[in-house]
């Protein structure tokens, strides 16, 4: 694979347009006050079923939630999207462990992840989130590489991947344990050579029935 070498100036996250807008949804990033929309879907114990976090017991978890991604914003090493759809917080999406320098080494990479609310689920939102963030990942901050990650089951969210693109590079056996199981964990990746297709987000944001 051949691609280019890394951009000449590392960029200041915070100084770049943040704001997304796609054909059905706006990305924003988090701010204060937003808690109150997302608690009804993260206090929901099967939302996080098969993601890394619990789901939050106390709206001060989900208070703490905005507060990092506030901060992480300003650190530069997150990006975490409020996800709006009809003017309403439906979802997040972020570009998370934001690096460009790794010791001696350019890594420029973030790796990808997202939840939505269930009742929007399986009409190509977050297809369209995830091709709207990667496509701002790659055009706007100039990353060379995005990885995600989803178990195995999370059928959805393999779909997703692969909708978007990501190129599938392994399956971790007994990787993560939950709810009385180990569970296999899938890894991806894209790098910004791959991402040349300009049809893509013309396909994934049509309105489905
Ligand atoms: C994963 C998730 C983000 C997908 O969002 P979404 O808006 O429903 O995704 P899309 O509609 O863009 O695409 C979902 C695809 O998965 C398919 N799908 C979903 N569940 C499926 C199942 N059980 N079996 C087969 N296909 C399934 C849908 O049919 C669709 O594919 P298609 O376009 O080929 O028909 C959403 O289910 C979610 O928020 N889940 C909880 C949080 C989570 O798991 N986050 C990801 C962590 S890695």
């Amino acid at each position: 694979m051949t691609s280019a070498p890394p951009r000449a100036e590392i960029p200041t996250l915070s100084d770049l347009p943040l704001v997304v807008e796609t054909h059905r949804l706006k990305l924003r990033p988090l701010t204060d006050g937003d808690d109150a929309a997302l608690w009804p879907y993260v206090s929901d114990p099967e939302l996080p079923r098969l993601m890394s976090w619990a789901a939050h017991r106390d709206p001060s978890e989900t208070r703490a939630f905005v507060a990092f991604a506030k901060e992480a914003l300003a650190k530069g090493s997150d990006l975490v999207w409020a996800i709006e759809h009809e003017d309403r917080l439906v979802g997040t999406i972020g570009l998370h462990g934001i690096a460009f320098e790794l010791r001696a080494w350019r890594v420029d990479r973030a790796e990808l992840g997202y939840w939505l609310a269930p009742e929007l689920h399986g009409k190509g939102l977050m297809t369209e989130a995830a091709t709207a963030a990667t496509r701002w990942g790659f055009e706007t901050l100039g990353l060379h590489k995005i990885t995600v990650s989803c178990l195995e089951q999370n059928i959805g969210s393999r779909r997703v991947i692969e909708k978007v693109g990501f190129r599938f590079l392994c399956k971790q056996e007994d990787d993560v344990w939950r709810d009385g199981r180990w569970h296999g964990h899938l890894w991806y990746e894209l790098l910004a050579s791959e991402w040349g297709d300009t049809t893509r987000t013309l396909r994934f944001t049509r309105p489905r029935a």
